[in-house]
């Protein structure tokens, strides 16, 4: 297992470049389902989590190849020969569950290992489900396996989502794209990366209205065809670079970040005390003064997105005065307080909000990693404490952001990957 050691201290420098974003990869890989013909795919970040997502479709027939050109592109298609999703690669990832509604829209019928809770919280699949018996499925839960069949097909149907979940809306999108008749998804997820699957689905011919909003309407295709599609820039992972840039300090450009998909996040710094600005092709960040305290809360999208939440505490655990972040999507996702607290942070949490008092420095410590997100804060810490940080089980890291080590240390950093 590897681990990242960090000298922290030094304000970064020079630029960054922002892959694609990991949450619009993994749904197009499964839309790779929809159809025998090829979808090309560019701008794949290359993360554990894409391998993962490729192993599956492999399982389920579908060829996924380097489209060669550029390494950073996928070819996607072929039939499907076989309708299971095992445990042993739904249980490395959640987003597995994306195959559903493809597999049960293209083939008729899915049997799709429950993916269970994971350290972030319970995240149950009840809206994914209820939504695809709306449409007709008969879905039976038993040993561990979501058991779904539509012999005749899937029919379309009016689903208003009690929540704007991000994976049930595009499970549902994908499998009304090939269902009879009219589908409506009201109270739709609006996150940036449903707006890229919505542009790929049309590329594919599929007949979608209402991007952008919370009100989907979908009239099914009997079929779905080849495209091509480049998979938009991954906002997080800019957020992320951009809290890096904030909590040591420095000027950075980022390569492809785009200010509008940051948003709530990009509103936030600016009020921590950390300047950005658009330009052509990349996103300036910058901070030249102290940083301030922020009250955040997270929201689905336009809202603070929860996978910024832990990176933005690390910022907000130097910045001065008190600021308060509530989570509202996940029910566990402060596991990042305690070792944060270890590194000198004052971070107390109650119920679903922490108070984050500002400290005037972070100080070195060994930490360990717990989920993906969480890990990225501790790295932000390590960044800006004095001393040396080590920080283990990394592999959460890998599964979410590419080349870390190397975006990092390219910008003055000091951190090296060691294997343990
Ligand atoms: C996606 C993202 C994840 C992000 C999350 C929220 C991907 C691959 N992952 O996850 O990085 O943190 O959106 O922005 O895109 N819920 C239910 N029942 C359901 C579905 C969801 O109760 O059937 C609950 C979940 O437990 C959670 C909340 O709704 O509390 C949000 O989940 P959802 O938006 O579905 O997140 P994911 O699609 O799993």
């Amino acid at each position: 297992m590897d681990r990242f050691l960090i000298r922290g201290g030094v304000p970064l420098h020079g630029a960054i470049p922002i892959g694609g974003a990991k949450n619009a990869a993994l749904p197009l890989l499964a839309a790779g389902l929809l159809t025998n013909e090829r979808l090309l795919l560019t701008n794949v970040p290359r993360i554990a989590d894409i391998d993962t997502m490729a192993e599956l479709l492999r399982h389920h027939g579908i060829a996924v190849e380097d489209a060669g050109h550029s390494s950073a592109s996928l070819l996607v298609g072929g039939d499907i020969t076989c309708t299971e999703a095992p445990y042993e690669i739904v249980s490395k990832m959640r987003a597995s569950i994306l195959v559903l509604g493809p597999l049960l829209a293209r083939a008729g019928e899915a049997r799709v290992s429950l993916p269970g809770g994971c350290a972030i919280g319970t995240r149950p699949v009840d809206l994914h489900l209820k939504g695809l018996e709306a449409m007709g499925a008969e879905i039976r839960l038993e040993g561990g396996y979501v058991d779904a069949r539509a012999p005749n097909g899937l029919q379309g149907a009016r689903i208003v989502l009690p929540f704007a979940s991000v994976g049930a809306t595009e499970n549902l999108v994908m499998a009304a794209s090939l269902a009879a008749g009219r589908t409506e998804i009201i109270n739709a997820a609006r996150e940036p990366e449903i707006g890229d699957l919505l542009a790929c689905l049309t590329a594919m011919g599929a007949a979608i209205e209402g991007a952008g909003s919370d009100k989907l309407i979908i009239d099914g295709v009997p079929k779905l065809h080849a495209a091509r599609h480049r998979i938009l820039p991954d906002r997080i992972e800019c957020g992320t670079y951009a809290c890096a840039v904030g909590i040591t300090g420095g000027e950075v450009r980022l390569v492809g970040g785009c200010l509008e998909h940051l948003g709530a996040v990009a509103r936030a710094l600016e009020e921590a005390g950390v300047e950005i600005a658009q330009e052509e092709t990349a996103l300036r960040v910058r901070r030249a003064g102290g940083l301030h305290g922020v009250d955040v809360m997270t929201e689905p999208y336009p809202g603070f997105p929860t996978d910024m939440q832990a990176q933005f505490m690390a910022l907000l655990s130097v910045a001065e005065g008190a600021s308060m972040m509530t989570e509202t999507i996940f029910e566990n996702r402060f596991m990042h307080v305690p070792e944060l607290n270890r590194m000198g942070a004052r971070i107390n949490v109650h119920g679903a909000s922490a108070i984050i008092r500002g400290v005037p420095a972070l100080s070195a410590a060994p930490v360990m990693a717990t989920d993906l997100r969480a890990s990225f804060s501790l790295i932000l810490a390590g960044l800006a404490a004095s001393g040396e940080t080590a920080l283990s089980r990394i592999y959460h890291l890998d599964r979410g952001y590419e080349a870390v080590e190397r975006k990092l240390s390219g910008c003055g950093a000091r951190i090296e990957r060691v294997a343990e």
